[in-house]
């Protein structure tokens, strides 16, 4: 018998509050489920303008800034292989509008309205998402290696 490891990620998905109002919280977690992700943990945690700025620290100065998710989200903490990207490609580019044109199967092309009003979060790094996780559910582990038999 031979192993092959496959080493499990996890990343921060956000269902952002013009997600939540949309009613896109149930078309969204099938599409998670539907592309091989667990949905490891999740919470509805109401964002105040205190909160969003440190969540969204890296942006603090730039003119979008104030508008930032300020309301009730769904976080949620998906593991796969390859989270962080899987999720990314998932959810398409910032900017809904274009989401619409050249990635019209993406999250934000279905319910996203342009680079402001994008209903869904990703995080884009690993070191992104280690805080973006610990920002919202504190220590969690990961089942690290899933074997999978050859
Ligand atoms: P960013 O990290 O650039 O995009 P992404 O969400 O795809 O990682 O920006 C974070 C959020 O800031 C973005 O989802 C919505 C908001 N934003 C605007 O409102 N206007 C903008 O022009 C940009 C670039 C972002
Ligand atoms: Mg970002």
């Amino acid at each position: 018998w031979s192993f092959v490891a496959i080493k499990r990620e996890m990343t921060l998905a956000m269902i952002k509050p013009d997600g939540l109002s949309g009613n896109y919280t149930e078309r969204i977690k099938e599409v998670i489920l539907e592309s091989g992700f667990d949905i490891v943990k999740e919470a509805v945690v109401q964002l105040d303008a205190e909160r969003a700025s440190l969540f969204y620290a890296e942006h603090s100065g730039r003119t979008f800034f104030d508008s930032l998710v300020n309301g009730p989200v769904l976080v949620m903490i998906l593991e796969r292989p390859d989270a962080i990207l899987h999720w990314r490609v998932l959810i398409g580019p910032t900017d809904a509008r274009k989401a619409k044109t050249s990635h019209p199967n993406s999250i934000r092309a279905m319910c996203g309205v342009d680079s402001e009003k994008n209903c869904v979060h990703g995080s884009d790094s690993p070191q992104s998402a280690a805080r973006e996780i610990s920002f919202f559910f504190g220590d969690v582990r990961s089942d690290p290696v899933e074997h999978d038999e050859l």
